[in-house]
């Protein structure tokens, strides 16, 4: 039998995205009313995380209790992986005690070394690469406040890494543009934002802008990330050069449309990559969008366990 896992953003279709969504928008309403939805009494999840975290953790871990299930919470440094257990031996392992695994690791080709081996369904809770949670939650939040995304202009503003990819994927699936402005040398990886089978449209899926500040003209939605992620920090004095003209701030808000917004994964920092003005300001939709994550996990949760969503 052939596992579901969710390893990145592509994994998913067009049409399995409208049904989370929905799932999600359920989900959340209960929640709100405190409606008990017990739908995944006694499943545990296992969560990894080789680095650090607040949302991803709290996010799968009080969506998994308010669910009926249970979790079990490991980090590298007190588990044997931290002591060089291979990650396969560590998937097939755990993979027989739990129901579900999601992972916060460095490369992409770790995480798929531990899906190869798993039993049970795999989630990327963040790689170098990718962050397709954040990007769930993220176009949830869009979804709630303004409706469909399809045919809206995003802009990236900062570093191509790995939610830059992910925005990219889920362009070309859902189809909106995204405008892309990097320092040159700190661009997206064509390869990485790739779909393995792009739709026609996804050849424009992306675009590249020299200047920030035209890559925010007329855009829907404005977004961008830490100047250094995580597993980089031994080059952030040189990211603090490369990207000091990269902070999204009140000239680049008034910019894009009137009726814009403004997104952040979180954490951010005040006065690098966005000035407080913008993230305080009323444009900005991110505490909305670290709630959501919770939400729109619940429902990927019960799709990768159940099979089903509703
Ligand atoms: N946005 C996000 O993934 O946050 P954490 O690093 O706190 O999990
Ligand atoms: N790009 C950031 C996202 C943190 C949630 C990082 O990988 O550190």
């Amino acid at each position: 039998m052939t596992i579901k896992h969710y390893l990145q953003f592509a994994d998913f279709t067009a049409d399995e995205y409208a049904r989370l969504f929905e799932r999600a928008a359920l989900i959340k309403r209960k929640f709100k009313n405190y409606e008990k939805h017990h739908t995944l009494t006694d499943r545990t999840l296992a969560m990894i995380f080789e680095k650090a975290s607040t949302r991803t953790r709290v996010s799968f871990e009080a969506g998994m209790y308010q669910m009926g299930g249970s979790v079990v919470h490991l980090t590298t440094g007190d588990s044997q992986l931290g002591r060089s257990e291979p990650i396969e031996d560590t998937a097939r392992v755990i993979s027989r005690m739990v129901d579900v695994v999601m992972i916060r690791t460095f490369e992409q080709t770790r995480l798929e070394r531990f899906a190869q081996h798993s039993r049970v369904p795999v989630i990327n809770g963040l790689t170098n690469e990718y962050h397709p949670c954040q990007i769930l939650a993220d176009i949830f939040t869009w979804i709630e406040r303004r409706g469909s995304i399809r045919g809206k202009t995003v802009a990236w503003i900062g570093d191509g890494n790995n939610m830059a990819n992910t925005w990219a994927q889920a362009a070309a699936l859902l189809g909106f543009e995204l405008r892309v402005s990097t320092p040159r040398g700190y661009e997206v990886d064509s390869q990485l934002a790739a779909l393995d089978n792009p739709p026609p449209a996804s050849r424009k899926a992306w675009q590249n802008f020299a200047d920030p500040l035209q890559a925010c003209a007329g855009a829907d939605l404005v977004t961008t990330d830490v100047w250094t992620s995580m597993g980089y920090e031994a080059e952030n004095e040189a990211r603090k050069q490369a990207f000091a003209n990269w902070c999204v701030n009140a000239g680049m808000m008034a910019a894009a449309k009137p009726d814009a917004l403004f997104m952040h994964c979180l954490p951010a920092h005040r006065g690098e990559e966005v000035a407080a003005e913008v993230i305080d300001g009323p444009q900005s939709v991110v505490w909305d969008e670290a709630e959501n994550r919770m939400h729109v996990q619940k429902a990927l949760l019960e799709y990768l366990l159940l099979g089903r969503v509703g």
